[in-house]
């Protein structure tokens, strides 16, 4: 198929754009790379073995559309958005200008250059505070911030239209954590500044640049107080949107998949499987809850599997090793060639070679099934010390700063 995607140099997108151009789809990306760089199209180009169309636009700008659609386009995966929440929070015109107004330009376009496959990134942030876990796509919906209701309007607004339009088919796919990166250490997720979601944060720290790990809260209802999440590797996340595709081809309507493993972590659980990743520690700080943060959140993915032949097949042990080597990768682009051995750079380097011979290949058999993080303890898990650092303080946070996703 000939595929637009919008928003494809940033962190989900390009990982899907390996996979959609390995699959042999001509790609269409149009960003206006306000979040990401031109760099991650080269890198996705050299990992598919396959070029690209870039259009550097906004999906705002009818005219930055009409390129887009110039020569024919069979369907539309629809990435672009900004995502941070408390940036939303601040400035939430900016938010619907962005988010509402680029999906409803881009529908008019599709309808204009009669293009009716659409395939949404929505969220979990939709569901807000469920009721119960895991939930179905049929939980109430309530949004608690600027970002979340512009996934929730969007949502709805495709719905309308594929009411209105019974030739369209649309698929809304609500992701919950992404997290990990490509295999090969080449692209994955790049936070600007103080990362605020977890798992990015908990890798600047294994790799030294960043002290200590703050844990919002330990006094939730859960077995370690700590809250739980539904991680899923990008790589299947990836994966989701290819079966999506399909899925528009097969039928019309819209209709609504979460995107998750059914499978939750919680915080501490997921620094102890970073640190056997990585072979670091990862010093904890438990602090008070962040604002707005809930207990527990994860998907009931059965649907996923049941309609769309869907099911995440990386584990967790993946998930953090691959975030490793991309973390590990991204600091050995800094080391100049006179960095000495011995160095912090250099050793995280050879660390992260240790667990990636062959460099760029991809050491890990893909398709594991998901596995207990406590079911096998590694090598390097036996050589951690038996208790991390982890103290308490009563430093107040400052928390919605820049909540990613
Ligand atoms: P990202 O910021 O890395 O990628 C978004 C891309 O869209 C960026 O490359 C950005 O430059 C581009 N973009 C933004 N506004 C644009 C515009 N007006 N015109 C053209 N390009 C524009 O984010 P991501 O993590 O890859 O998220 C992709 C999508 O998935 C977003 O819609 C996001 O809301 C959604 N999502 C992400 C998460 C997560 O945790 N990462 C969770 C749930 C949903
Ligand atoms: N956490 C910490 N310390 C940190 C960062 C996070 O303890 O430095 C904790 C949080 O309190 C939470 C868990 O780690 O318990 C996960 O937090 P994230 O910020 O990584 O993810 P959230 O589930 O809070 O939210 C993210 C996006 C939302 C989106 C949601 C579902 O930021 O916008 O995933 O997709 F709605």
């Amino acid at each position: 198929m000939n595929l637009l995607v919008t928003g494809g140099a940033g962190y989900i997108g390009s990982h899907t754009c390996v996979l959609l151009l390995e699959a042999g789809h001509d790609v269409t990306v149009l960003d206006n790379l306000c979040n990401s760089s031109a760099i991650a199209l080269d890198r996705v180009q050299q990992l598919a073995g396959k070029p690209l169309r870039f259009i550097e636009g906004d999906v705002r700008n009818r005219d930055d559309l009409d390129k887009a659609f110039a020569g024919g386009i069979d369907a539309v995966i629809h990435f672009a958005a900004l995502k941070a929440v408390g940036e939303s929070c601040a400035q939430p015109l900016d938010y619907f200008d962005n988010n509402i107004g680029g999906t409803i330009g881009l529908m008019q376009a599709m309808e204009q250059h009669g293009v009716d496959r659409l395939v949404f990134s929505s969220s979990a942030t939709v569901y807000g505070q469920a009721d119960t876990v895991p939930v179905k796509e049929d939980a109430p919906l309530r949004v608690t911030n600027p970002y979340g209701r512009t996934k929730l309007v969007m949502e709805q607004l495709i719905q309308d239209w594929c009411t209105a339009r019974p030739s369209v088919s649309a698929v809304l796919l609500r992701y919950f954590n992404p997290v990990g990166a490509h295999p090969s250490g080449k692209i994955g997720e790049n936070p600007r500044g103080e990362p605020n979601n977890l798992m990015p944060y908990v890798a600047q720290v294994a790799a030294g640049v960043r002290p200590f790990l703050r844990v919002f809260g330990n006094d939730y209802p859960t077995p370690d107080g700590t809250g739980i999440r539904d991680y899923l590797h990008v790589m299947d996340l990836a994966e989701a949107h290819a079966k999506a595709l399909e899925y528009t081809v097969a039928r019309t309507g819209c209709d609504v998949f979460n995107l998750g493993t059914g499978r939750g972590y919680s915080v501490l659980e997921m620094v102890a499987a970073f640190e056997r990743a990585s072979g670091r520690a990862v010093p904890c700080e438990i602090q008070p809850r962040r604002q707005g943060d809930i207990a527990e959140l994860t998907a009931d993915p059965s649907r996923a599997r049941n309609v769309l032949g869907w099911e995440a097949r990386y584990d967790l042990d993946a998930m953090c090793g691959d975030a490793w080597w991309w973390q590990s990768m991204e600091s050995c682009d800094l080391v100049s060639p006179e960095s000495q051995p011995g160095t912090m750079v250099t050793t995280l380097c050879r660390t992260a070679q240790a667990r990636h011979p062959g460099e760029g290949g991809d050491p890990r058999p893909s398709g594991k099934p998901i596995l207990n993080v406590d079911d096998q303890p590694s090598a390097v898990e036996k050589r951690l010390p038996p208790s991390r650092k982890c103290f308490t303080t009563a430093k107040p946070v400052n928390d919605v700063a820049e909540d990613r996703g």
